[in-house]
């Protein structure tokens, strides 16, 4: 049976993808957010993860305002790049597991979830970004990847519980695929910043820190975060945090915290990182019998 053995959440900041790119990573702006990356990278060698699903958002990359689909599910073969205005980023093709994506497609349209199936989609920097953080430079993934693309660009865009309740779906939908796999799942974007008008460069550590504590065992409150208070709060793109929501779920009501990180800035951005393992509740209280 597939299980989902852990959650991973970080910012997806484009410029971090550029400093990684053209080997600025040692330098003094870059250095402290690169370490931030040192522990999961080493613990990612270990877990090796058969397939992460990687929620995350596209930034009218592969979908422009003809097209806005809420939640995007890839069901491709394979997802190149994107060209984000300066080239691809020389980035190794991102392979899909079809068949658990088909899997997953179909339970959450039986869950009443009525996702996009994308069957051709270029991935961009909210993808490829933390697949660089996560395994460092490589020749090829070393998994294979379900990208899940969730509307954070144009209005109307999901609240926080519907992506709360879409992670609970997920999770239903990969406990029943019947191969043995490793799956992780991973929420992208965020934490607090704003690209754009008079607040731009907008950064809040408060809301960023209260929002890592109460991921582990508040979640009751996040769900009730609304996107006003995300754009008051966290800035206009600060809503991005909605896809760490679907990650969380999908984990189940306990978590164990492995790794916590957060440096401002880089670029415009609050930059967070968590991995959160998911503690069995039957199997701890067994175990203390
Ligand atoms: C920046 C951050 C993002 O999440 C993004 O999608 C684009 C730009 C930034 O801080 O520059
Ligand atoms: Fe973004």
């Amino acid at each position: 049976m597939a299980r989902i053995t852990a959650g991973v959440a970080t910012s997806h900041v484009p410029a971090i993808g550029a400093a990684f790119d053209h080997g600025r990573t040692g330098e003094a702006d870059w250095q402290p957010i690169f370490a931030g990356y040192e522990w999961v990278k080493a613990w990612e060698a270990q877990e090796k993860p058969d397939v992460v699903i990687l929620c995350y958002n596209d930034h009218a990359s592969a979908m422009m305002l003809d097209v806005v689909p809420t939640f995007a599910l890839g069901c491709a073969e394979e997802y190149q790049p994107a060209d984000e205005g300066w080239g691809a980023r020389p980035v190794p093709t991102v392979y899909g597991h079809v068949e658990l994506a088909a899997h997953i497609a179909e339970q959450l349209v039986l869950d009443e979830f009525d996702i996009t199936i994308m069957n051709h989609m270029d991935v961009d920097h909210g993808c490829t970004v933390p697949l660089s953080l996560m395994f460092g430079q490589v020749e090829q993934w070393p998994c294979k990847v379900i990208p899940l693309a969730v509307n954070v660009t144009q209005f109307p865009t999901p609240s926080g519980n519907r992506c709360w309740m879409l992670g609970e779906a997920i999770a239903h939908a990969v406990e029943s695929f019947p191969e043995d796999l490793n799956v992780q799942i991973w929420g992208t974007g965020g934490m607090s910043h704003q690209l754009q008008g008079p607040r731009a460069g907008l950064i809040n550590p408060e809301f960023d820190n209260a929002f890592l504590d109460k991921l582990i065992d508040r979640t009751d409150e996040l769900r009730q975060i609304t996107r006003l208070e995300y754009l008051r709060e966290s800035g206009t793109e600060g809503i991005e945090l909605i896809m760490w929501l679907i990650m969380r779920a999908a984990l189940g009501e306990q978590v164990e915290q492995l790794q916590r990180f957060y440096h401002v800035p880089a670029s415009n951005t609050a930059v967070g990182h968590v991995v959160l393992r998911p503690v069995a509740s039957g199997v701890t209280a067994q175990a203390a019998e």
